[in-house]
């Protein structure tokens, strides 16, 4: 459970002053010292919160103590710079109201310290991310560059803030920081070359001095030595506590991480050197005739490296410290300056370089935090401006100071004292009045229009004529006598005339903080601001890229002959405006007491701390604190605020809106001195009860959110479960599907392996049985099968044993018998009884024999060459004539069977085997041939229509044969025909007869013993057709042509056979010459036909391959 906290809780004196009691003067400053020894530095006055100076570091800045006071009510911890912080960056986050946060108090309070604190708490609660870091990074880091160029050590403060600075950092609507603008206030730019006792000049030059590398020094032409440089005051030269050079490097780095670029870090440097260069430029007088003097540059080293630096022409600049233009009427003139003008101008030029140096860091830098977005934002202004200042010696920057801190108490009296008080009254709440000192008169007496303090200094720069510091207080004596918080020995008011705490020189204003005497010395010339245009024109003419920006006014194209507005309206104007900005915001209030005045941690003066605590008011601020009411709202925004407190009102109120606040508050039983009723705002007047209502709204809001969330947590787990509930079915269904399958497969499985062995084992019973069975068959059936053999056997041998006893019984009887045939025949045919058996027997044996061999005949072909085997002996020689019998016979038959036609073929066949076997290889080829005759089917082939009908015999015979060229051994076709009477040889193609020969004029025949188809046909000498010689031929059918001319000789009229000669060397009678044809056994070369060559004019050889 969370613990509940308040401020109440282990508190040191009291940490709200509003609860102090007695409220008195002393009871506070008790309070406050009390609380400052306990190290506890801050105290509220309701939501103001009033900050120590501890000047020590106490440990309360911590990540843990941002964590602890982030998001906590106001009172809920004690008081602390951070709930300020926290509950203004709420506000602006939350309800979207523009916030400011304005700290004060006197220099060395702690007002920059504060600001920080503020600026780093709100860094650390904003929104994360790369983006938003950067911008915050950049905007913290603004802060270390501004202190080194606007902060010094002054006798109240090592490093007092020597400019004001309002800082507007913008949030996006999430509160996320998007950027920022920084304002600054009036530098007090005086110090540059001079700086009070004690004191020193800005932090940037010490540090740049101790800082710098040897390198960079170098380049800026400058050196370590402090004492080298005038405008440098030795005599604190180096602080305690102030490390320059770790400073330096922390603002280089500040610098980079802001976003300057190296070369534009480097420009900032060499105007601070030249700063310092001038310093040390010195003019001595020159005597003229006119008997003026007029001033010469000392020693020109450092006017030289000055100009060097910036790019400066040195002769411009050195004149321009010697003469001076004056424009009046159109004319323009020069003067001369003396020493004191010369060095009055070198000090305007090192304050002029120097302030607008600063004020363009201050744009360069919102250049780079600005925000980056054109949106709405939300901002929250932090002002730390410098505090009020009573020094011995105060001059015109303090009046100026101290005027800008009057406002600022103006704004703190205008919007907590009486703008709170006038409320009441304006909304009808019962009040009684409280006093407090409202400064507005001290305001009037110094910006008033027409006859305030800074319209005289103003009437007094511009008048003609002589104007000194003087004649302003004279003014202002005249003018301002009257004025309650005016003092001057001069002024009309007598009382004053003796006052010698007040020289003449001076006036004395009594600020709400209290008296300052003021010297009038440079009030005037300081007012002014006055930079001669020779000096501005110089810098516009450098080539120094930065400078030439800083002095626009010098460009003599832009020649204003109007003067420039004085310092005291610019700032007066610029105070203005700051004035109108932090109104228009919701203020925060941070109210620096310094604890005593020698920058020590544990002194507690007292007179020091009362006198702040009068002068700031706070002891009124706590009196309308305690009589009013702590918080109003208007009833509107307080009705929509906490109607969800009250059932009537929740969730809609109709109605005025005033009457439902009342609904509300009497619902909530709320005692009614804690509140009251205004006219349109309701005001409540204790913060404890505000708290208490944001504590019952936040308690209910979470009661509502708590119920939606409940609500919209039941129906996301509703839905979750209805979806996990169907998912789950479906996986269970699924699941128990497939565990059945499982199952079911298992016990398919286990099943068919039961079915699969009893099955196996039933087989086996069977096959077991079964082959039990057949054993038991096959024993019956071989037992039975032996039985039936060994009764067949028995049977058999008992048969066999009967037959043989029957055969012995009828051998014995036939032989019993034939003994007594044999001697009863004995009796009667003893004579010739062995012929007749013996013939007997013979026919016996021969008609057995001729009735086997009827039988056993062999076929009737003529070539069957068996015979049934002869049976006895003494028939062999009439078993071979029959067989020879038999064969005739058959060969006979055979024969008888033929026609004539293949009677004649036989013939032919038998004449062929007559002439050739056994004497030409060819022979046995054509044994298989039948002896067709007609081969080239003479009657039917159209192509030889002619050639049968010339031929008027039958042909006998008609075939293709070679007729072989004598020439060459080639043959050519021819078709040979033969009748009974001739023999013609004709083309092949045409059928054209190309010889004929009648047959009585072939004398012979020659072929060879090879098997080859060659043939002369010879003619008979003397005979018609020897003519034409022997005809040398080639035929496949060389048997079958050779045999039937043979065997037509033989039917021819004289019987006279053709001779066939059969040798392998024979003469051939070609028409003219003879030649011998010559047969050779031999491999052809080509193919393995017969190849026929002419070898020589008498021989032609035929090779014939060998069988
Ligand atoms: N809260 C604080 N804790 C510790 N030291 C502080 C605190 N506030 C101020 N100081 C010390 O006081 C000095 C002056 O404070 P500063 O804020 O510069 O004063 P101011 O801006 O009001 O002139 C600081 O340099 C610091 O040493
Ligand atoms: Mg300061």
């Amino acid at each position: 459970m969370e613990v509940k906290t308040s401020l109440l809780d282990n508190m040191i004196g009291v940490g709200d002053m509003v609860l102090i009691e007695p409220l008195s003067e002393d009871a506070f400053i008790e309070n406050l010292k009390k609380r400052f020894d306990h190290n506890e530095i801050y105290t509220y006055i309701g939501s103001v919160v009033i900050s120590m100076n501890p000047y020590k570091s106490l440990p309360i800045y911590t990540a843990e103590k941002v964590e602890e006071y982030r998001n906590r009510n106001f009172y809920e911890l004690s008081p602390h710079i951070y709930a300020l912080a926290d509950e203004s960056y709420r506000s602006l986050r939350d309800q979207d109201k523009d916030q400011c946060i304005l700290i004060t108090g006197e220099s060395g309070a702690g007002k920059t310290e504060a600001s920080k604190f503020v600026m780093s708490y709100v860094a650390a609660v904003c929104g994360k991310g790369q983006e938003v870091n950067k911008v915050k990074e950049q905007l913290l880091q603004s802060n270390p560059v501004l202190e080194a160029f606007g902060n010094a050590k002054t006798v109240r403060n090592d490093n007092s803030s020597r400019f004001g600075k309002y800082m507007d950092i913008e949030f996006d609507f999430k509160g996320d920081p998007l950027g920022g603008v920084i304002s600054n206030y009036l530098l007090e730019k005086s110090r540059v070359v001079k700086q009070p006792r004690g004191e020193r000049n800005f932090h940037i030059f010490y540090q740049l001095l101790s800082g710098a590398s040897d390198d960079t020094l170098k380049k800026l032409k400058l050196d370590r030595d402090f004492s080298k440089y005038n405008y440098l005051s030795l005599d604190s030269a180096t602080v305690n506590g102030l490390d320059d050079a770790g400073s330096f490097r922390t603002v280089r780095n500040a610098m980079q991480i802001v976003g300057f670029m190296e070369d534009e870090v480097q420009s900032i440097l060499e105007l601070v050197a030249a700063v310092l260069k001038l310093g040390n430029i010195e003019f001595k007088p020159e005597s003229r005739c006119n008997g003026y003097d007029e001033s010469r540059v000392k020693d020109k080293n450092d006017l030289k490296e000055m100009c060097e630096l910036l790019g400066i022409d040195q002769s411009v600049l050195e004149r321009a410290f010697s003469y001076r233009t004056v424009e009046a009427k159109m004319e323009k003139m020069s003067t001369t300056l003396n020493v004191a003008q010369a060095y009055y101008a070198r000090d305007a030029l090192a304050k002029n370089l120097y302030s607008r140096l600063f004020s363009w860091l201050v744009n360069r830098i919102n250049e780079s935090i600005k925000a980056q977005t054109k949106t709405h934002k939300k901002v929250m202004g932090v002002l730390d401006i410098y505090g009020f200042e009573i020094f011995e010696d105060n001059s015109f920057e303090q009046f100026i100071i101290n005027y800008c801190n009057e406002k600022l108490q103006q704004i703190f009296i205008e919007l907590t004292l009486r703008e709170e008080q006038e409320e009441y009254v304006r909304e009808g709440i019962e009040w009684t009045n409280i006093e407090y000192f409202n400064n507005a008169i001290i305001c009037d007496l110094i910006e008033n229009n027409k006859n305030g303090i800074l319209a005289m200094l103003d009437e007094e720069c511009l008048r003609p004529g002589t104007v000194t510091d003087e004649t302003f207080l004279d003014k202002l004596n005249t003018v301002c006598a009257e004025h309650q918080h005016f003092e001057s020995r001069q002024s009309k008011n007598s009382k004053f005339l003796t006052d010698h705490s007040l020289p003449h020189n001076c006036f004395r204003i009594q600020h709400y903080a209290g008296k300052v005497l003021y010297r009038v010395e440079g009030f005037v010339d300081k007012n002014n601001d006055l930079l001669y245009r020779d000096l501005s024109q110089a810098m516009y003419k450098a080539k120094h890229g930065l400078i030439k920006v800083l002095f626009p006014e010098g460009n003599p194209a832009k020649v204003n002959l109007k003067r420039p507005p004085t310092a005291g309206f610019q700032f007066k104007a610029s105070v203005g405006t700051l004035m109108k900005n932090l109104l228009t915001k919701n203020p925060n209030y941070i109210r620096c007491i310094k604890p005593n005045d020698k920058k020590a941690a544990h002194i507690f003066t007292d007179s020091l701390v009362c006198h702040q605590v009068r002068y700031l008011g706070l002891m009124e601020n706590v009196r309308v604190r305690r009589a009013g009411y702590a918080f109003r709202q208007a009833y509107e925004p307080c009705l929509e605020r906490y109607k969800m407190l009250c059932k009537q009102t929740w969730p809609h109120w109709k109605g005025p809106a005033r009457k439902g606040v009342e609904v509300l508050l009497t619902d909530l039983q709320v005692p009614a001195e804690e509140f009251a009723y205004g006219r349109s705002k309701i005001f409540i007047r204790n913060p404890r009860m505000l708290f208490s209502l944001e504590e019952k709204r936040r308690q209910c809001l979470e009661n509502l959110a708590t119920l939606i969330q409940k609500i919209y947590r039941g129906w996301k787990c509703r839905t979750h479960f209805l979806l996990m509930k169907k998912s789950q079915v479906v996986v269970a269904a699924w699941y128990r599907r497939f565990a059945q399958q499982k199952k079911y497969q298992n016990i398919r499985s286990s099943a068919l392996v039961f079915q699969s062995f009893i099955r196996g084992w039933k087989a086996r019973k069977l096959l077991r049985e079964l082959k039990h069975k057949k054993r038991c068959e096959k024993a019956v059936s071989t037992i039975s099968a032996y039985w039936h053999g060994t009764q067949a056997r028995r049977e058999l041998k008992r048969l066999k044993e009967e037959a043989r006893r029957k055969h012995s019984v009828a051998v014995i009887w036939a032989y019993w018998l034939g003994l007594k045939v044999r001697r009863e025949y004995r009796k009667f045919f003893r004579a010739d009884a062995g012929k007749k058996i013996y013939a007997f027997t013979i026919q016996r044996i021969m008609q057995k024999y001729f009735l086997g061999l009827k039988k056993t005949m062999p076929s009737m072909s003529p070539v069957d060459k068996s015979w049934p085997a002869r049976p006895y002996g003494f028939l062999d020689r009439t078993h071979q004539e029959l067989r020879r019998i038999f064969h005739l016979w058959r060969c006979k038959k055979y024969r008888s069977q033929f026609t004539e036609e293949k009677k004649a073929t036989y013939k032919e066949k038998l004449a062929a085997s007559e002439l050739f076997k056994d004497k030409k290889a060819l022979y046995p080829s054509s044994v298989g041939q039948p002896f067709k005759g007609d081969y080239v089917e003479i009657t039917k082939n159209p192509k030889y229509q002619k050639l049968n009908s010339f031929v008027e015999d039958k042909v006998l015979l008609a075939d293709m044969v070679s007729k072989i060229n004598r020439a060459n051994g080639k043959g050519a076709p021819r078709v040979f025909l033969l009748t009974k009477k001739s023999l013609f040889l004709a083309d092949l193609k045409t059928g054209q007869v190309k010889a004929s020969v009648p047959l009585p004029d072939l004398s012979s025949v020659s072929v060879s013993t090879q098997n080859d188809g060659f043939f002369a046909l010879k003619i008979k000498e003397g005979s018609t057709s020897a003519a034409k010689g022997d005809f040398l031929l080639s035929s496949d059918r060389l048997i079958e042509i050779i045999t039937k001319l043979h065997c037509i000789g033989a039917t021819s009229a004289d019987k006279k056979q053709l001779k066939v000669d059969i040798s392998d060397e024979f003469l051939v009678q070609f028409k003219q010459d003879k030649v011998c044809v010559k047969f050779i056994q031999g491999t052809p070369k080509n193919g393995n036909g017969v190849a026929c060559k002419r070898k020589n004019n008498r021989l032609l050889e035929v090779s014939v391959p060998s069988p």
